[in-house]
């Protein structure tokens, strides 16, 4: 494991850049500002390599404003209607930050915190831990929480998250990388195929909340349980494109499933992602609009797509939907594996 320095904060908080590589050739970097993932280079089907996430060479841009790219959304991932709920008879309020909602954990998530870093070479992992204290962004509890990111020989970039607390609260931890595919070879990623295993997904409201209803994505431009690229339903989609949580078919009793396989056709690159949590939000980049550039690239709409792992969108509000509270006295555990390939033909 290499270790760089990336830059300083404002507050003088020096922050690293950590390189881990595998015996395949994959490269995978990751900061402490955010737990984000800078860069991810994996060869194409001629063993040609290239970058598959969006992102900055610099500390500078990650610290001024960008939608999330590589990092951890937390401590809630996702929206929370009006930023309200109340547990256990108490009403909180969070820190509102998109609309009328709260997002990714408010206005300073923990994408915008400076993480402790732990190296742990035997595994080609990096632990990174953070404490999140009680009433922060108006959530309850001393959250310590940690990240741990590992690279295998077999392609794989494993997430695992742990967190403990001594208040209950609302957990939703994701990881926003941005992908592409392609690594700079398409000016979007409207070609990419894509399979989802999710027979139903949680409808939202023009503000993204979910109603509550989990309609079949049978029939509609939703349905990716056969493959599709992403282009060619997307003008179907009410909206701007895709920004949906599906539910996981395959997601049972934190055991990792199956969640989705993304097929690039000009590279060939594959891209299968597995999950311990019940659900995925599928974005297709549809608020990138040109205004920044990263590693050489201006980052127009559609440009990356997320698939973000995740409990359901408003959990603390919707009483039918899985659990998202941890409680004194339990562990918060979830795991996501990102796992790199070439596959010549087009997905099945
Ligand atoms: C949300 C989008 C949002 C994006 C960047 C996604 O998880 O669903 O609506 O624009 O994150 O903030």
């Amino acid at each position: 494991m290499k270790k760089e320095v990336f830059g300083k904060t404002p507050e003088g908080t020096e922050v690293n850049l950590y390189t881990l590589t595998n015996q395949n050739g994959i490269t995978v970097q990751i900061i402490n500002y955010g737990a984000i993932i800078t860069s991810i280079i994996t060869p194409d089907r001629n063993g040609q390599a290239g970058d598959v996430v969006l992102g900055f060479d610099n500390l500078k841009d990650y610290l001024a404003e960008h939608p999330y790219f590589g990092a951890v959304a937390g401590r809630c991932a996702n929206r929370i209607a009006k930023g309200k709920f109340t547990l256990n008879g108490k009403e909180y309020t969070l820190a509102i930050n998109n609309g009328p909602n709260h997002l990714h954990g408010g206005l300073k998530g923990f994408d915008k915190k400076v993480w402790e870093a732990t190296e742990i070479p035997t595994q080609n992992a990096l632990k990174l831990t953070y404490t999140s204290k009680d009433g922060e962004e108006g959530y309850p509890g001393n959250l310590t929480v940690s990240v741990t990111y590992t690279l295998t020989n077999e392609n794989e970039l494993k997430i695992d998250y742990e967190a403990t607390t001594d208040k209950a609260t609302p957990i939703n931890l994701t990881n926003h990388s941005y992908f592409n595919l392609a690594a700079g070879q398409a000016e979007d990623v409207l070609n990419h195929e894509v399979v989802i295993y999710a027979d139903r997904y949680t409808i939202v409201d023009e503000d993204l909340i979910p109603t509550g209803e989990l309609p079949l994505v049978a029939g509609t431009a939703m349905d990716f349980s056969v493959p599709h690229t992403i282009g060619s339903r997307i003008s179907q989609v009410a909206g701007n494109g895709y920004d949906h949580n599906y539910v996981l078919n395959n997601s049972q009793n934190g055991k990792l499933g199956l969640a989705a396989v993304v097929h690039e056709p000009q590279t060939d690159r594959v891209m299968e992602v597995y999950t311990t949590q019940p659900g995925v939000q599928f974005y297709s980049g549809n608020f990138l609009n040109g205004s920044l550039t990263g590693k050489g690239h201006v980052y127009k709409k559609h440009y990356g797509f997320c698939l973000e792992t995740q409990h359901f969108p408003d959990s603390p509000n919707q009483p039918e939907f899985p659990s998202a509270i941890l409680n004194p006295g339990e562990t918060f555990q979830q795991s996501t594996i990102y796992k790199f390939s070439v596959q010549k033909n087009n997905l099945k």
